[in-house]
């Protein structure tokens, strides 16, 4: 951070000259760094031609652009395969490409760039569900294209009481709703933030570390370790939350 003092003082005035030079090259190859990487967004014929589609084929595009995995940089053929330099649909959908994945292939296509929640949830009781229940993997608890993106209407509290408090499994322990309703509520207080012109980076990640924290629950189904963790997780929760109330109060 540049303190508030030194703001209006030009870089050239702070740094000594040779520093100055420095700083004026990287500055220089980072602009085309950014080119080189609008470019190749541009031979992605994967979102080239899909934004052109009308139908769900298109919007597909739309949503994703504002997810998590959108703003990362991640192209539609990291996990769906097939070659983006491709202009042609049949040409484009070749290789290995995936068009709609069922459980193993799912695991396989988010496993390989998310290892511990893979091997986490392999040894879960999520796996051994019965043969006739529901299919419950990753895609299933995340959505795909949307992920990390702002929903007034999904709730993991209503999303696992679907299943856990109906028929024959009972409801979750208190302190695991507990859990997922800071899940919810912290969502939903960075993404008001996000709307209003961006959250401190530092919010995001605390976010970020509570969010791993109950991932790692969740994705083992760890009722016994719920009890001993969930506690510390719903202390440093309850201060992120009070942090997002102060700054929007400002
Ligand atoms: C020239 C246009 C074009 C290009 C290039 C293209 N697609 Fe498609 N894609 C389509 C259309 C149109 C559909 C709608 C279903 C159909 O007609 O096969 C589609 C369908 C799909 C589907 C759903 C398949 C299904 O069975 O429901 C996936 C997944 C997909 N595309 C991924 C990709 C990826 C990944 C790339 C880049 C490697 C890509 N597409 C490149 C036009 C294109
Ligand atoms: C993080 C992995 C991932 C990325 C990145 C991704 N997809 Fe998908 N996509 C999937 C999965 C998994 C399914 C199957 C969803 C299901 O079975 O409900 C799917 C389904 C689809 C479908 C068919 C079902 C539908 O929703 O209409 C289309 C079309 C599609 N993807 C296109 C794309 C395009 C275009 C991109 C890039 C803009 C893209 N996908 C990026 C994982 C991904
Ligand atoms: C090509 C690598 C790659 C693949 C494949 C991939 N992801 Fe990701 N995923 C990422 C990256 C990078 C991030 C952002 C990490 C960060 O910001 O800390 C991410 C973030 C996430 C997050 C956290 C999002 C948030 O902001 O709340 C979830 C959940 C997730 N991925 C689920 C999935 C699922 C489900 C699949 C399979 C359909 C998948 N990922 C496939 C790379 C990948
Ligand atoms: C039973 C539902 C469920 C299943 C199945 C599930 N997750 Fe998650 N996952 C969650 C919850 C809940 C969180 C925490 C969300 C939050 O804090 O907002 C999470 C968090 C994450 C995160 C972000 C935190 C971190 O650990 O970095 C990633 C990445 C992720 N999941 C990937 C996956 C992948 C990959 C799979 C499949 C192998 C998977 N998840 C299966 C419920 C699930
Ligand atoms: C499609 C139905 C379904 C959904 C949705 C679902 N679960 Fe489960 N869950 C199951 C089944 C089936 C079991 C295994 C029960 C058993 O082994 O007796 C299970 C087991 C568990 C266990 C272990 C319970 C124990 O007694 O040790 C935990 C913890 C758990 N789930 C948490 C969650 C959370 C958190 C969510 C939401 C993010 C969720 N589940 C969503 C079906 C579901």
């Amino acid at each position: 951070m540049i303190p508030p003092m030194t703001r209006s003082i030009s870089l050239k005035q702070l740094l000594p000259p040779a520093v100055f030079t420095l700083w004026l090259l990287l500055a220089g190859l980072a602009l085309v760094r950014t080119q080189a990487s609008v470019t190749a967004q541009n031979d992605d014929n994967c979102v080239a031609c899909h934004r052109r589609q009308k139908d769900n084929a298109g919007q597909v595009v739309t949503i994703f652009q504002t997810s998590t995995h959108g703003r990362a940089g991640i192209g539609c053929d990291r996990c769906h395969g097939g070659d983006p330099a491709q202009a042609e649909k049949a040409k484009a959908h070749a290789g290995h490409f995936i068009a709609k994945p069922d459980t193993a292939a799912t695991l396989e296509m988010c496993g390989r760039c998310h290892r511990q929640p893979l091997e986490f949830f392999k040894g879960s009781r999520h796996v051994a569900a019965r043969p006739n229940a529901a299919r419950l993997d990753c895609v299933e608890c995340h959505g795909v294209h949307a992920i990390g993106t702002a929903s007034e209407s999904f709730r993991w509290t209503q999303f696992c009481a679907g299943c856990h408090g109906l028929e024959y499994l009972p409801a979750l322990p208190r302190p695991f709703q507990d859990m997922l309703a800071l899940a919810d509520d912290l969502s939903d207080g960075l993404h008001r933030l996000d709307r209003k012109g961006g959250a401190k980076p530092e919010l995001i990640q605390r976010r970020k570390e509570i969010r791993h924290m109950i991932s790692e629950l969740v994705h083992q189904t760890d009722t016994k370790g719920g009890v001993e963790r969930i506690p510390r997780i719903l202390e440093l929760g309850e201060t992120l939350r009070q942090q997002i109330a102060s700054v929007e109060k400002r």
